[in-house]
């Protein structure tokens, strides 16, 4: 039998013992104390293989010479494909052989759906290894026959010991490996639960080692935790090449797999699918899927308070996306400020903007904003159309429904460039849009197309004035230099109710 020596280490400090401690006697920290692997003493038959596939690789470093660049062969021609095109996208072309790629999701978001599909493609034309540690072989079974895979060549394995999936991955040599979970692996050497920290780490690295000896892509699925992190130690995304985060709005059935690191490509590329009775299916058009039925109503309806629409730039796709937003009387000390898909930094100094240099009385307002779709936007050109949004539900007004609004807000009320512009518009005057709200300091632009009414704006309250024509604004931004007006501010008469006057 195997026996190893292991240590407990403080992750804050890095004090050593030998058995478990609530609290750290060095610094004193609570729950710090993780069990590391010391040594294996008497590998035993099944630990030897890796232990001596590993030992090979370190020689094989400790031999290496330095070579010329120009010499090394390029990795670009080896990728392998997944099946998957958007897949294909965010991995910067398809598996680099070797590499190893964390999958993280919600439970229940697809990710063993996703990977199915992908060794069930992957298996046409190399050796896949499917490692399911959270199902027993027959519900892997139902699975694949709900996605119509009795045909593929796939190699399902049950097991959950982190030694013997290593060991069975040295059969699969420059093929692939789908490890599914990761917390569900278990190094027994260590007397922590399968999914705690210091399991998590060792097994991981034990599998990413026989990854790398036997030149085998492979993929861990990682859970995600309550407060959205990998489950598991933040040390794992440091050793895995790829990080991938399978995210969504499970009501739309939308599922967008975003790289969070990419040793071998860009993490701008997004792919999008949709949930079906068949499993994923990519969404060729998001956003025509996105937008649903706002697109019937461009130019025959007005849009409905408190709904913009804007353009963000996701990598090389351009995202339209409906945003909602609801102003109502507060009936709380402090007002609710609430953002879902974006960030509430930013809407908080959206809100402020709104008050200080449009004018409007958002002091006493509860404000929630949700960008309609699930997706988690990070782009700043989005601004414009979450002010927008915001405006209109205070004032209780709407906007022309085929406007669309791009560009930052900065602190002065300003409306600031964004990047491709050219782009932005061009993908809404192809769905349809004729109206584009953008900085003018971004203008001119070509985008080839006459039915698209291009207006540039320099602030938010101007950005207003043209959506909204005859809003009143209840302190209009008189300052076209952008001055704040102290004395106004701070004088007695200064109306407490700012609410403005339509
Ligand atoms: P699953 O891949 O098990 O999620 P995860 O591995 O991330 O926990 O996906 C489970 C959900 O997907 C489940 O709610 C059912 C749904 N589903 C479909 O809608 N269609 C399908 O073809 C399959 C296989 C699953
Ligand atoms: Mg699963």
């Amino acid at each position: 039998m195997a026996k190893a020596r292991t240590r407990w280490t403080c992750q804050n400090c890095g004090f050593q013992t030998t058995g478990f401690l609530g609290r750290c006697t060095e610094c004193e920290s609570w729950g710090s104390l993780v069990e590391e692997v010391l040594q294996i003493e008497s590998a035993s038959t099944s630990a030897k293989g890796i232990t001596r596939s590993v030992l090979a690789q370190q020689a094989s470093n400790e031999t290496s010479k330095p070579t010329l660049l120009q010499d090394l062969k390029a990795a670009h021609s080896q990728r392998i494909s997944s099946g998957i095109p958007g897949l294909d996208e965010v991995l910067g072309g398809g598996f680099v052989p070797g590499a190893v790629i964390l999958l993280a999701g919600d439970p229940g978001i697809g990710k063993s759906t996703l990977l199915l599909q992908v060794a069930r493609h992957a298996s046409a034309s190399k050796e896949v290894l499917y490692v399911a540690g959270e199902e027993s072989a027959t519900q892997v079974r139902i699975r694949a026959s709900r996605l119509d895979m009795h045909d593929s060549n796939v190699h399902v394995d049950t097991q959950q010991d982190a030694i013997r999936i290593s060991e069975t991955m040295q059969e699969f040599a420059n093929g692939i490996a789908i490890v599914d979970s990761i917390q569900s692996v278990f190094h027994r050497e260590l007397t922590s639960a399968a999914g705690s920290v210091s399991q998590v780490r060792e097994s991981a690295q034990l599998i990413i080692n026989s990854a790398k000896a036997a030149n085998v892509a492979t993929i861990l699925v990682g859970h995600v935790t309550k407060e959205g992190s990998i489950a598991g130690p933040r040390i794992l995304e440091h050793m895995v090449d790829v990080v991938l985060h399978f995210e969504g709005d499970r009501t739309r059935q939308l599922r967008i797999l975003r790289p969070m690191k990419n040793r071998f490509g860009s993490t701008s590329e997004i792919a999008i699918f949709s949930m079906t009775e068949v499993g994923l299916v990519e969404v060729g058009n998001p956003s025509e899927f996105l937008l649903g039925d706002r697109l019937d109503k461009l130019g025959k309806k007005q849009a409905a308070s408190g709904t913009a629409v804007i353009a963000t730039g996701e990598g090389s796709r351009t995202l339209l996306l409906e945003v909602q937003a609801l102003v109502s009387a507060t009936t709380y000390s402090a007002p609710r400020r609430l953002a879902n898909g974006w960030d509430s930094n930013r809407l908080l100094q959206l809100i402020a903007v709104l008050e200080k240099k449009v004018g409007l009385g958002l002091s006493r307002a509860d404000i929630y904003v949700n960008i309609v779709g699930g997706l988690d936007i990070d782009d700043p050109a989005g601004d414009l159309g979450v002010g927008v949004a915001i405006a209109t539900s205070a004032l209780d007004r709407s906007v022309d429904s085929s406007t669309i609004f791009i560009g930052e807000v900065g602190l002065t009320g300003e409306v600031r460039p964004v990047v491709c512009l050219e782009r932005r518009v061009k993908e809404a005057a192809r769905l349809g849009f004729c109206k584009a709200i953008v900085p003018s300091c971004n203008l001119p632009i070509n985008i080839g197309s006459k039915q698209m009414e291009i207006v540039g704006v320099d602030t938010l309250s101007q950005a207003l004035l043209t959506a909204m024509p005859g809003a009143e604004l209840a302190r209009p931004a008189k300052d076209t230099k952008n001055e704040i007006d102290f004395a106004a501010l701070m004088a007695d008469d200064y109306p407490v109710d700012m609410r403005p006057r339509i």
